[in-house]
């Protein structure tokens, strides 16, 4: 079984630092997703891992072996790249089977291997084409297929799907989560798609501008951000983001945004981070967790969207353009008067100067008060 480990592990490009002091301890047999956006250092990360890149300094291990010496066809890695890199000239069969001929494996035994990730792929019936007569899906399979008969300790995935259509990439996540799940090994995969990090990823690993963010689980990031970064790059629509002033007004926890004035469950921060006259927030709330009550403070619809299974609502709220998500069947039209009432259980605080969050462990959802909205 095949832990991956990074240590400190830094990346400069001349002056131009591409990963600052990595820490990522990845175990055996996660499916582990480095999520983030363009430039941010996934491929460089998922490049000196498998030795086609080397660290400026820290330590990379693969089990308990470091492997920043070793060339990279001695880290027993298979990388899948975005590109599928097929040999044009050569059969899917061909394709499969050619890390197992350079390694001067029998020709039965070669046979029977290239058969069996076939079957796992559902490439059968295509192994005697040539990869020009593939659709990108399929090639896909087959670069996938060859990176399986290696048996490597661990697969490295650099944005394999993202050549392929919505609906093929949806098909081929589920093939890929189902492969996981069947062999069991380590996998690394690179994706700047939020949705698919979260669908496939024991953890996900987010990483902004060469720097790790966050690393945990899907449910726990998207439910615990640990930033403002990661609040706003996690989730479909985004989390609504207002800036104001977070105030202690005696018992009372008051968020001050303009003409918005709303009263927040008093544990909801940690009193130490609170100053007299308050402090810069962000105050961060999902479009799920933005609710629909006739008691609630008054907002004007702006825009629907209708998606089939819900529709996703733009509010004005004194000013503030909020998104929220509600029911096929609740039917709102443009300019339409509505109450809105946030879900105090879920309301997230980010400190305005450097975005780190500042809410307290949250008491479970019965227990708190629903926030009033103070006019
Ligand atoms: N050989 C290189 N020389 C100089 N800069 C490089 C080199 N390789 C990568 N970089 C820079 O390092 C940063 C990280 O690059 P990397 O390819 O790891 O990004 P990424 O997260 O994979 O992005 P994408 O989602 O666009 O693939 C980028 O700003 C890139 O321009
Ligand atoms: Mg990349």
């Amino acid at each position: 079984m095949t832990k991956v480990t990074f240590e400190r592990v830094h990346k400069a490009f001349g002056a131009f630092v591409a990963l600052e002091e990595l820490d990522l301890a990845i175990r055996s047999g996660e499916f582990v997703s480095l999520l983030g956006p363009s430039g941010c250092g996934k491929t460089t990360t998922l490049r000196m891992l498998a030795g086609l890149e080397q660290p400026t300094r820290g330590t990379i291990s693969v089990g308990d072996r470091v492997v920043n010496e070793l060339p990279p066809a001695e880290r027993d890695l298979a990388m899948v790249f975005q590109s599928y890199a097929l040999y044009p000239h050569m059969t899917v069969a061909q394709n499969i089977e050619y890390p197992l001929r350079k390694r001067g494996v029998a020709r039965a035994v070669r046979r029977e291997q290239v058969l069996r990730a076939a079957a796992q792929l559902q490439l059968e019936a295509l192994l005697d084409r040539k990869p020009r007569q593939l659709s990108g899906g399929q090639q896909q399979r087959v670069a996938l297929g060859r990176a399986l008969v290696r048996n490597p300790a661990a697969f490295l995935l650099d944005e394999p799907l993202s050549n392929l259509d919505a609906k093929l990439r949806a098909h081929m996540r589920a093939e890929l989560i189902e492969l996981h799940q069947r062999i069991g090994k380590t996998m690394i995969y690179v994706t700047h798609d939020q949705l698919e990090a979260m669908t496939m990823s024991d953890r996900i690993a987010v990483l902004d501008q060469g720097r790790l963010q966050q690393f945990d689980t899907p449910l726990e990031i998207y439910n615990r951000p640990v930033s403002l970064f990661v609040a706003g790059f996690i989730g479909t629509p985004a989390m609504n983001l207002v800036k104001g002033t977070l105030k202690a007004d005696g018992n009372r926890l008051v968020f001050d945004a303009g003409g918005l004035s709303l009263e927040l469950p008093p544990a909801l921060v940690r009193r130490d981070v609170l100053r007299e006259g308050g402090i810069a927030v962000v105050l961060g709330v999902r479009p799920e967790d933005v609710l629909l009550a006739t008691d609630g403070e008054r907002a004007t619809v702006k825009v629907v969207e209708p998606t089939g299974h819900e529709s996703i609502v733009f509010f004005d709220l004194m000013d503030h353009t909020v998104v929220g998500r509600v029911g096929p069947d609740v039917r709102l039209a443009a300019g339409e008067p509505v109450g809105l009432t946030l879900n105090a259980a879920k309301l997230h605080v980010f400190a305005a100067e450097d975005g780190r969050r500042l809410n307290a462990d949250l008491q479970p959802p019965a227990t708190q008060a629903a926030p009033s909205l103070v006019a």
